[in-house]
């Protein structure tokens, strides 16, 4: 009888994110007995559709873990028996009274209601939504929270904007902003990485680390998604958001505790000490066609959905600075690319020298490649190594570059969680260190606004590259420029 009912609320139940993301995350959740007794999910969007039709629509997307587990079919029957869906349109007070309405059914007789909403829209029709969810379906007896997903503008004048609109609706604790890259596994780690350990915190600044690279890249193209990512290009999409969070936590100092506020505060403070992005330090790039092996893949403009004389880059490398006394002149590069060679997510960081290398002279030419590096790996094959330099095994004396490796799967035997999962449970629990506060995401834009400025008003044309490959070659040059080699091309090599 104390217990508190949970409504979950996916607006937008019919989108791509919801059925491939939302609602498979709230299955795991469930499956591993992580949601409340009470809980229901309500389906929110403007087909009419009857409960047994959402059900049907979603369970097609719902996987369990252990595929010989004798209990997951029964599971997901439970689950779905808990799925509803109320059609509405997405300004209505009305329908968002209907949908409350309903949601109280399931509510009466335990001590508290509990609302979350999950706004997976479009940017345009935010403010919409909150406002007649917050006025008409908010819980009278417990809270309500609502999660968004990015584009939270397109620079700092159109997320101001946005950010004005939203707090006529709710107030900040309510908010949840997701950047799904810090539910991820690795990034959750980085913190512990850095402050639980004695051996990497004291390397961690200019004195010892040369630089460091995050790196984006995807196999594939913006296949389907044109219309959206014509009007946002790769900066907006992955680097102003995903890479740079990840630059954050990877750069700020210790916090004073674990605590949400305590934790965001440093990230504000190192985001603010970033030096502006300039377009001579970034590299643009967008993906042509190819045929290879008698099959063409399609460039960039080749997607109906894209304008056919689009200059919006697939790919950019920029060089970024942090102007505080721990990484004065490191340079931090990221880079993010769709339709290159590989899938992959990773944090390089390069060390300097050794100073007087007794052996400098038997680790062959290439001194760069005998520095130590550590890697952490985001995706796939999650793991984090560091290349050190090594005697081979033997009579003589010779030295190879090997790696410490922790390796994921092998060591752990266990599924990671997908980010939505975690993120989602944190919501429910008011666990806010992994969603972004707004003075961030104010911060976020002002580094980056001038530079997307500059080159809309130029018209800066991107550099081709073609698709599948290693990405245009500027790339190298903006490296270059700054000393470095970037990490994931030399080990492939
Ligand atoms: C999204 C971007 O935020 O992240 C997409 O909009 C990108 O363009 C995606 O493909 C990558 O996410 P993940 O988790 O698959 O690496």
């Amino acid at each position: 009888w104390n217990e508190s009912a949970l409504s979950i609320v996916v607006v937008g139940a019919s989108g791509d994110l919801a059925k491939k993301k939302i609602f498979p995350a709230l299955f795991a959740l469930y499956y591993q007995d992580m949601l409340p007794n009470h809980f229901r999910v309500f389906g929110y969007a403007r087909s009419k559709m009857s409960d047994e039709e959402f059900r049907e629509l979603i369970g097609g997307s719902l996987t369990c873990r252990l595929s010989d587990s004798k209990d997951c079919g029964r599971k997901m029957d439970d689950f779905l028996s808990r799925c509803f869906y109320q059609p509405g349109q997405y300004a209505s007070d009305e329908d968002f009274g209907a949908l409350a309405a309903r949601m109280s059914e399931g509510e009466a007789g335990l001590a508290a209601a509990d609302r979350l909403f999950y706004l997976s829209i479009p940017p345009n029709i935010f403010t919409a939504v909150a406002g007649a969810a917050s006025r008409a379906a908010s819980s009278q007896t417990g809270w309500t929270r609502m999660i968004v997903e990015k584009p939270f503008g397109k620079d700092s004048e159109s997320f101001k904007q946005l950010s004005d609109e939203l707090y006529q609706h709710l107030r900040e604790d309510q908010i949840y902003r997701i950047d799904h890259y810090l539910g991820k596994e690795l990034i959750e780690n980085l913190t512990v990485l850095r402050f639980a350990n004695l051996v990497f915190e004291p390397l961690w600044s200019r004195q010892y680390i040369r630089n460091v690279q995050v790196i984006f890249s995807e196999n594939f193209g913006t296949e389907g998604r044109g219309g959206y990512f014509d009007q946002y290009g790769i900066v907006r999409d992955v680097i102003q958001n995903h890479l740079l969070q990840i630059m954050a936590l990877f750069a700020m100092e210790q916090p004073a505790s674990l605590d949400a506020e305590d934790i965001r505060n440093e990230k504000v403070k190192v985001l603010k000490s970033i030096q502006q992005v300039r377009l001579e330090d970034c590299v643009l790039g967008q993906y042509r066609s190819r045929t290879t092996k008698g099959t063409t893949l399609p460039g960039y403009l080749d997607d109906d959905t894209v304008p056919p004389n689009s200059i919006t880059p697939t790919f950019a490398a920029c060089a970024v600075f942090v102007n505080n006394a721990r990484w004065d002149g490191v340079p931090f590069l990221l880079k993010a690319g769709k339709a290159l060679h590989s899938r992959v997510a990773e944090i390089r960081v390069q060390f300097r020298h050794v100073p007087g290398n007794l052996y400098r002279n038997k680790l062959g030419v290439d001194l760069d490649k005998a520095t130590n590096e550590l890697v952490i790996r985001i995706q796939p094959n999650e793991g984090i190594y560091m290349k050190i330099n090594n005697k081979v095994p033997g009579l003589g004396l010779r030295i190879d570059s090997t790696r410490l490796d922790l390796t994921y799967k092998a060591k752990y035997d266990t599924h990671l969680p997908d980010a939505y999962e975690r993120l989602i449970l944190d919501c429910i629990n008011g666990d806010r260190r992994l969603f972004i506060r707004n003075d961030e995401l104010e911060v976020a834009w002002e580094k980056f606004t001038p530079v997307l400025k500059e080159i809309e008003q130029r018209g800066v044309q991107p550099e081709l590259y073609p698709y599948g490959s290693r990405g245009p070659v500027g790339a190298h040059y903006l490296a270059a420029k700054h000393g470095v080699r970037w990490g994931d091309l030399v080990d492939d090599e």
